[in-house]
């Protein structure tokens, strides 16, 4: 079976208040979306990878990504799940088997190979797929809109979900378009499939797959991936 990634790229990192999307900010002397898409594809596995990008996007052209690179663009939308459908929907004109999707954050440049690996091995035989994440380390607490504590959540089967998330292709699409369909927002593909009653599996990936999201997450970001060549 065949393995594809999925790059959604179109967000325009309104948290990180930066004068560009935070897939272009510079990150060790390139682009951090640069990063991410390098590591997808030096994966021996990976096929291509198909970006989903803005369709006003002044900056994809500037990274003049190499020629024999297989990276295919589809248009991303207004929610993630807009730019992933129609990634996946260029995908599935591109093959005709049902591959395996990982999709992967463009924010997400730090993923190791070793955590793909790991993926592909645990699920290489599963019916529905599963996603990366990293058991909670901390006390948990829900509060109410003042902030007082109402409870400590037990943590022990708590996790924080992360990405590649890695599905077939035709369940995906089929769950996603149930979620657009009846108007229900999902912020990952997981949370697509549970909608549409599958059990997605919980892979444990590296802590240093970090998703920049605050202007503080560039300089971890650097950190881990200078420590990553050690
Ligand atoms: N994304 C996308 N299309 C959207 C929104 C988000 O492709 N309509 C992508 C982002 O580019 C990012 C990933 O989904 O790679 C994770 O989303 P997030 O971290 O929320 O990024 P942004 O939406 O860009 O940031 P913010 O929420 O701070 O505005
Ligand atoms: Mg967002």
């Amino acid at each position: 079976k065949s393995v594809w990634a999925v790059v959604p790229a179109a967000g325009n990192g309104s948290r990180m208040r930066a004068d560009r999307p935070k897939q272009y900010l510079p990150l060790l002397g390139k682009p951090v979306i640069r990063h991410t898409l390098e590591r997808l594809i030096s994966h021996p596995k990976i096929q291509g990878v198909i970006v989903a990008v803005a369709e006003q996007d002044p900056f994809w052209s500037d990274l003049m990504l190499p020629d024999d690179w297989p990276v295919y663009l589809a248009t991303g939308g207004s929610q993630r799940s807009d730019s992933v459908f129609n990634a996946l929907f260029y995908l599935r004109q591109l093959t005709d088997d049902d591959p395996w999707v990982l999709v992967h954050d463009a924010a997400r440049p730090c993923l190791r190979h070793t955590d793909i690996d790991r993926m592909l091995t645990q699920l290489a035989e599963d019916p529905v797929g599963g996603i990366l994440g990293i058991p909670m380390t901390e006390t948990v607490k829900r509060v109410n809109d003042n902030h007082r504590i109402l409870e400590t959540v037990n943590r022990d089967n708590l996790w924080r979900a992360a990405t590649p998330q890695m599905f077939h292709l035709k369940h995906l699409l089929q769950a996603l378009q149930q979620t657009i369909d009846a108007q229900c927002q999902v912020t990952d593909e997981a949370s697509a499939m549970e909608y549409a009653g599958f059990q997605p599996k919980m892979v444990e990936g590296h802590a240093d797959n970090l998703k920049i999201t605050l202007p503080q997450d560039l300089e971890l970001a650097a950190l881990y991936l200078q420590r990553q060549g050690d």
